[in-house]
């Protein structure tokens, strides 16, 4: 598309080039704004409007609830792929073959070690800890076992940075778990897949053998799918811009796993679940939890619902809500919070206030209903999350530093006191 954009500031018209995606989005590009106009910027907080930069990783389009990764439907990478399959995928932008799939998980094994040192660090935690602090902490304090900063010009040490993170992740997630649990901090097993190697590593008893359960491999597989990338959310953006210092992977990584940990993003798995249990002890009223979503003097939300991009549906929460029935039935689990959630979606789904804001069940809104079924406690939720994301986060990073993107630094538009003469103490 040749066609510009036309922007006119006091009455002197500039020219913008008209960018289009490979699925027709339009985007100005404004780059020379402030330069052409001396000085004018643009002003979007919360970013609702501004592209950070081109990407080729994930697509989705919120009014048609669609969510491809590397042009793949999120529905059938769901059905058809497994974790480590749609981890290649992502970061690499192609499906592996088989040969590519075997290296990839035998390198990412040859990688799972921890150095024991990091049991001293965990050690000095408070039991009482979250987990997303402690597993943002230990992914911060692997930068101090490798120093090196990753030298993105080798694919080779692009390469080993990624097998090592993508490796000894799960034993942090599976430690932050036991730490609290005041279980023994053991390695994975190498013979299991990784979506097994997780389950053992965080479920084992020292004093009896793990018995794996095919249910579970499936649902946390397909879980960590369904929350592998999400183009340019909260955590994600973190994550490039942090490395966009130049700051190294593991480090990148820490810092979106902190943007992560919020309610308003990945925290949300477990302020659902305990929304859920509170309406239980309540006695069930869901009307009434309705009627404070909607009072505008009363700060609870509807934790769950609504998405800063999906407008019509989520499409991982129509997987994950079918998921729930299919896990809960296979386990023999009854659990009267699906109930509850099944009829706040009801009802939410019919009631004016959220049709007109267009809120619907968002992919957190049944995960924790599986992870609870599973065995997970509610503290560990968003660390499954950060789990599955994580090689979203690996290829979006790996994506910003090739294409040697400048240091992420936004303008703002100042509003507080202009020039002031200082004051002695004794004259304030
Ligand atoms: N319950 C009640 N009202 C809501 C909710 C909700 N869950 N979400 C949005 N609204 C209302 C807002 O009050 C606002 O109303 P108004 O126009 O009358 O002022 C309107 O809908 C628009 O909401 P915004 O906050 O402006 O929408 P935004 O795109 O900035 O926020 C967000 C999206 C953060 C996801 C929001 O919907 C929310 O807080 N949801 C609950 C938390 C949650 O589930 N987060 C997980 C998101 S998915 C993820 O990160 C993996």
């Amino acid at each position: 598309m040749s066609e510009k954009a036309t922007i006119e500031i006091k009455g002197k018209k500039y020219e913008f080039p008209l960018l289009v995606g490979s699925e027709n989005e339009v985007a100005i590009d404004i780059k020379t704004l402030r330069s052409d106009t001396g000085g004018v910027i643009t002003l979007d907080p919360g970013y609702k409007n501004t592209g950070s930069c081109e990407s080729s990783i994930t697509f989705l389009d919120g009014e048609k609830g669609i969510l491809r990764y590397r042009g793949y439907s999120i529905e059938e990478l769901a059905e058809k792929a497994d974790f480590l399959e749609v981890a290649y995928l992502l970061i690499f932008g192609e499906l592996p073959t088989q040969e590519q799939l075997d290296k990839f998980e035998a390198d990412i094994k040859e990688n799972s070690l921890v150095d024991d040192d990091i049991r001293k660090i965990i050690d000095a935690f408070p039991k009482s800890a979250h987990p997303m602090g402690v597993l943002s902490s230990l992914t911060a304090a692997l930068t101090a076992f490798y120093p090196r900063s990753v030298d993105v010009t080798s694919e080779e040490a692009m390469y080993k940075s990624i097998v090592r993170i993508m490796g000894k992740f799960p034993v942090l997630v599976a430690w932050c778990m036991r730490k609290k649990q005041g279980l023994p901090l053991d390695y994975g097993d190498d013979n299991l897949g990784y979506v097994e190697n997780v389950l053992k590593m965080m479920f084992k008893n020292p004093n009896r053998d793990y018995e794996q359960n095919p249910v579970l491999i499936d649902a946390l597989d397909k879980l960590l799918i369904l929350h592998a990338d999400h183009e340019q959310n909260c955590s994600a953006s973190t994550v490039r811009i942090t490395g966009s210092s130049h700051a190294g992977l593991f480090v990148s990584l820490a810092s979106g796993i902190s943007a992560l940990w919020g309610p308003l993003h990945g925290g949300a798995n477990q302020a659902v679940l305990e929304m859920l249990e509170a309406i239980k002890e309540d006695g069930g009223d869901t009307k009434k939890y309705m009627a404070k979503a909607k009072d505008k003097n009363d700060p609870f939300r509807l934790m769950g619902f609504g998405h800063r991009v999906y407008k019509n549906f989520d499409p991982r929460a129509r997987i994950i809500k079918k998921a729930a029935d299919e896990v809960l039935g296979d386990l023999g689990v009854e659990d009267p919070i699906l109930d509850i959630a099944k009829g706040l979606e009801k009802e939410a789904l019919q009631d004016q206030y959220f049709v007109d804001r267009k809120l619907y069940p968002n992919v957190d809104f049944y995960s924790g209903i599986i992870y609870r079924a599973m065995g997970i406690p509610v503290e560990m939720f968003t660390v499954m999350f950060a789990l599955g994301r994580l090689p979203g986060w690996i290829a979006q990073w790996r994506e910003m530093r090739m294409r040697k993107e400048p240091i992420g630094r936004p303008r703002q538009l100042y509003t507080g006191a202009t020039y002031r003469e200082f004051k002695t103490i004794d004259k304030r």
